[in-house]
């Protein structure tokens, strides 16, 4: 129970000026009081003040000076590398029919582009069976377990806000079919808005303060604090595959890089796509001072963007969907003692309510808020690994309700990607006059993830404008 004695609450917040977030204090009811108590000491007040200082607006100018492309490995082995990758392939299966490696989804985002109402993973997403991307995950988790023989347990990061929501959808749909003992939910750390001219906490309400969730960064002290760490170390898992809650054409489980992962004692191993354009808005893998880094689209002056190597390409061409394999001790390393990582900083409209206790709703940013990344531990990984990918076959994420990256973009790349396996299997498809495919086939990622698990289905003829479900 939270200590709901005024005068401790503000010794708490005088020392970092932050004492106005009482000021409705004597008109709250002890259950006011409990909850608003509850969320000043969850917070580091003084370190907040410090960090709205130090948080990161962006990279400075001699740094952008620094910078070069960061290397990368590619999908199909250089000359010379055909072994390697053939033994990073074994390894990966290994590790998987040893049981030894997680899977790691962080959904705690407010996915306030989507505009969606609930958690991001209920937004159903595939074109026929409707299915969301929680089920479509669950699904290609059950595929991995029954072709490697073994448990993969899955860990969800939530936030305080969908946590009892996403909990509730897992439980009303029988967890997919998964064991709900391997299926692991926890929430991760919150952060104050801030006014962004005083730098003081906004309340939401009288008893509440206007809380975010602290960025998929916050992943790491989440990890820990909730025992998910313990629990996989517990279970024998020591590799950790990780993606976001909106890419349902996710490949979590690919043995090429999982392998080369731990062939390469990666502490921490990144997919990278190579960008269609100088303007596609993906973060960029850098190196700086030797460290691999990934320094954001916004953050990347234009002339970086557009420059050219010898070959004519763009010389920072890979970027980053944020899908990564994490080695488990890393992450017991990075939290043994306290983390040291700096949130960045980005000016948002936040609803907050004004002196007079009315609520306001902003139409322009009034608030700071601090999130920490994840890749913020790129630089401080041994061995990073960089791995293209290949976008047609694992990103196609689904941020907006329209245009790109939206639920019909992610569709479109769904079933072109139904459509190559089909033909890889020998099934014709119906394209129109102009080169668009003509029907929709959706696949169940429960049975269907390569064209080979084609063989053990009865694949109908397709014709011009069918719709069709395989499993
Ligand atoms: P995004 O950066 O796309 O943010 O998150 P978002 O919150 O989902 O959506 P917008 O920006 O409000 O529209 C990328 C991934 O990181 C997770 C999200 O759930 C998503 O899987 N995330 C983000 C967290 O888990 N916690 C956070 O605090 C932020």
């Amino acid at each position: 129970m939270p200590n709901i004695d005024k005068n401790a609450l503000l010794s708490i917040l005088e020392p970092a000026g932050q004492s106005q977030v009482l000021r409705f204090w004597d008109s709250l009811d002890d259950a006011g009081k409990a909850n608003l108590a509850g969320q000043i000491e969850k917070i580091d007040w003084l370190r907040v003040n410090e960090w709205l200082k130090t948080a990161s607006a962006g990279i400075s100018q001699e740094e952008l000076q620094a910078l070069s492309p960061a290397p990368y490995r590619p999908t199909v082995p250089a000359k010379g590398d055909e072994d390697f990758y053939a033994k990073a392939i074994q390894t990966g299966k290994d590790l998987l029919a040893a049981g030894r490696v997680a899977a790691f989804t962080v959904a705690g985002g407010q996915g306030s582009r989507l505009g969606y109402d609930g958690p991001k993973g209920t937004y159903p997403v595939t074109e026929v069976k409707e299915k969301t991307l929680f089920q479509v995950f669950a699904e290609k988790i059950q595929y991995a377990q029954k072709k490697y023989g073994h448990v993969i347990p899955w860990y969800l990061m939530t936030s305080v806000i969908n946590d009892g929501p996403t909990r509730k959808f897992f439980e009303e749909h029988n967890y997919f079919g998964l064991a709900p003992e391997n299926v692991k939910f926890f929430a991760q750390g919150m952060l104050p808005a801030l006014d962004k001219e005083t730098g003081k906490a906004l309340l939401a309400s009288p008893d509440s303060l206007a809380l975010s969730p602290n960025g998929h960064g916050g992943s790491f002290a989440a990890l820990k604090d909730s025992g998910a760490l313990a629990d996989m170390a517990a279970r024998g898992c020591d590799v950790i595959t990780y993606w976001q809650v909106d890419n349902p054409m996710i490949r979590p489980f690919d043995p090429l890089f999982l392998g080369l992962h731990a062939l390469q004692k990666s502490d921490m191993s990144s997919r990278c796509l190579i960008k269609r354009d100088a303007k596609e808005k993906l973060g960029h893998f850098c190196l700086l001072d030797g460290k691999t880094i990934i320094i954001e689209y916004s953050d990347m002056p234009d002339v970086l963007l557009q420059q050219r190597d010898a070959d004519g390409r763009l010389s920072f061409r890979a970027g980053s969907p944020a899908i990564h394999v994490l080695a488990r001790d890393f992450i017991e390393r990075l939290t043994a003692g306290k983390l040291d990582f700096q949130p960045h900083r980005a000016l948002k409209k936040v609803p907050y309510i004004d002196n007079c206790g009315e609520p306001v709703t902003p139409t322009s940013p009034n608030a700071i808020k601090l999130e920490f990344f994840l890749f913020d531990a790129l630089p401080l990984a041994q061995n990073p690994l960089i791995l293209e990918g290949d976008r047609n076959e694992e990103f196609a994420p689904v941020k907006n309700p329209d245009g790109e990256d939206s639920r019909a973009s992610s569709r479109q790349f769904l079933n072109a990607r139904a459509a190559r396996l089909l033909a890889e299997a020998g099934i014709p498809f119906p394209k129109k006059a102009d080169g668009t495919m003509d029907a929709v086939v959706e696949l169940s990622p429960k049975t269907i993830n390569e064209a080979t698990d084609l063989k053990n289905v009865q694949v109908p003829e397709i014709h011009p404008g069918d719709r069709i479900y395989l499993e």
